[in-house]
């Protein structure tokens, strides 16, 4: 008898939000309760594809906006196959980041819009959840490292929070909106 298949969950918000530290204490809760779980991030960095990416953010090499969208997107659908796999075997997956930063980030530059943007991820693997961190953009300001990588400012972080707004109303996923966590 095939056995339960794993939750795929997703923690989306601006930089800095504490994404990533609030994913390990989920997986260590979820283990801690019996329930196998790992930890996923994208950009996810073990590809070839992520080197582009990497650079791109770094501000090493300029690439065409639509350019770098597609190979955000990319670097999701190479993980499919794997994330498919984990879930099938009962392995939750709590994810830093998803589509959502893919659409949110790319569409608040110009000449975006939000249609297009959506259009390359289509068919990824469905979530159960999605909980988005809350944090104003002088708060992520604040937290180490902020301004070093391309979308760190917080005049552009702010067009990344109002495209995520729109994204949240979005029924038919199950959006939790969370302030920031201890
Ligand atoms: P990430 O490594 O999660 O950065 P941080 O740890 O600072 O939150 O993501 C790197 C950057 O890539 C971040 O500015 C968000 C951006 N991004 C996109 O523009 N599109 C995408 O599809 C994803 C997943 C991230």
């Amino acid at each position: 008898m095939a056995g339960k298949r794993g939750a795929l969950i997703v923690l989306e918000g601006v930089d800095k939000a504490g994404k990533t530290t609030q994913c390990s204490k989920l997986v260590q809760a979820l283990k801690q309760s019996g329930r196998p779980a790992e930890m996923l991030r994208f950009p996810d960095r073990t590809t070839t594809i992520v080197q582009l990416i990497s650079s791109y953010l770094e501000k090493r090499t300029e690439l065409e906006g639509h350019a770098v969208h597609l190979l955000f997107s990319a670097n999701r659908w190479e993980l499919v196959p794997l994330m498919k796999k984990k879930l099938e075997q009962g392995i939750t997956l709590v994810v830093d980041r998803y589509a959502f930063s893919g659409v949110a980030f790319t569409s608040a530059k110009p000449g975006f819009c939000l249609d297009w943007c959506m259009k390359s991820d289509v068919g990824l693997p469905k979530l159960d959840l999605v909980m988005f961190l809350e944090q104003s953009s002088a708060e992520a300001a604040l937290r180490g490292h902020f301004g070093e990588e391309r979308y760190e400012t917080s005049v552009f972080q702010r067009l990344v929070q109002q495209k995520f707004e729109p994204l949240m109303k979005d029924e038919s996923v199950n959006w939790q909106v969370r302030g920031q966590l201890g």
